[in-house]
């Protein structure tokens, strides 16, 4: 039986539900080894800043129960490199492009979108408002995340608004009490799509040597450790807005994939699930269409939000 795996993201047209997590999949030509990149939904880039960043020092990572604690710190390439030597790539393999990006203030934010746009450097924004990894721009109040205000939130979506006419998405931060709140700022400011959730901040310690395991003493938590929180915010925001949700948060396979679907996501990321399989992305792509097979369903839209209650 044939299925429909085409969604549409907030104007974005994917052929699959599925792109992978900014900062888990480089600029997508690092994976082209393992598979054809160009057969996923899209390839979400590592976030873009105007200049290039070098991050924070090492130790960067390390490894916890079921996940991993980062604190890379937006090391990337910048906006001039990424045209130059990361865009054609992606470009020749017909790939649809997510870009996130990553700046301070909303002006920088706003004046990314608009380069993106007219250098064809993207076909949708993801905004990172929610890196827990960075001291410089993102703390609009004394040191904390844009997506932990509302009004900020509203603030920088409507000013990406202005700037951009390609499909824009806020990323969300699950450090928040409720983070219906910011989801719905970000659609109130013109977000055409939401995406949640970032990393969750958390801490390791080494008890012989006493230091924490990374060198920024804290760090953003990823992988199946927080697929539930994941998956109960992505239930709770698509249920409260009418732009869709693209939901990431240790989704490692088909079966994790489809449990976002069903509690409302549009669209899938995989994020650190990659670096234990470099082709997990293409297995979930796989494994969804398998699943409608296998349960009659000739649309993959038909599971989105049909958790049976
Ligand atoms: C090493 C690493 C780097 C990341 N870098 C970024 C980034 O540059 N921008 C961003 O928006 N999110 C970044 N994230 C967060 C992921 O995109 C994703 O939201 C998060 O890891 C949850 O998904 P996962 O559990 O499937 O990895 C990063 C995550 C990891 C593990």
């Amino acid at each position: 039986m044939p299925v429909n795996l085409q969604i549409d993201l907030g104007g974005l047209t994917m052929k699959n539900p599925v792109t992978v997590a900014s900062g888990t999949f480089g600029y997508g030509a690092e994976y082209a080894d393992y598979f054809d990149v160009s057969q996923l939904g899209a390839v979400t880039v590592k976030s873009l800043s105007l200049e290039p960043r070098s991050g924070n020092v090492p130790p960067r990572i390390v490894e916890t129960p079921s996940g991993m604690l980062n604190a890379i710190g937006l090391q990337n390439v910048g906006m001039e490199t990424y045209l130059r030597e990361k865009l054609p790539f992606l470009r020749e393999k017909k790939c649809v492009i997510i870009a996130n990006i990553y700046g301070s203030g909303p002006e920088a934010y706003a004046s990314l979108a608009s380069r993106l746009e007219a250098e064809g450097g993207a076909d949708a924004i993801e905004a990172n408002l929610s890196c827990p990894n960075v001291h410089d721009a993102q703390n609009a109040r004394g040191g904390s995340l844009v997506a932990q205000h509302p009004d900020q939130v509203a603030l920088y979506t409507q000013a990406i608004r202005e700037a951009t006419k390609l499909p824009v998405f806020i990323k969300l931060s699950p450090n928040v009490t409720d983070i219906v709140e910011p989801a719905l700022a970000a659609q109130e400011a013109g977000a055409d799509a939401v995406s949640l959730i970032n990393t969750l901040i958390g801490m390791a310690i080494d008890s012989e040597t006493r230091k924490p395991r990374i060198s920024n003493i804290v760090g953003g938590l990823s992988g199946p450790a927080i697929r539930p929180v994941a998956l109960k915010m992505v239930w709770d925001v698509s249920r409260a807005l009418h732009i869709p949700v693209l939901g990431m948060g240790g989704i490692a396979t088909a079966d994790d994939a489809v449990q976002f679907l069903l509690a409302g996501a549009r669209a899938v990321a995989i994020g650190c699930a990659s670096f234990r399989n470099p082709d997990a992305a293409l297995k979930v792509v796989q494994g969804i269409e398998n699943y409608c097979q296998q349960h009659g369903i000739s649309d993959v839209n038909e599971l989105v939000g049909a958790v049976k209650l």
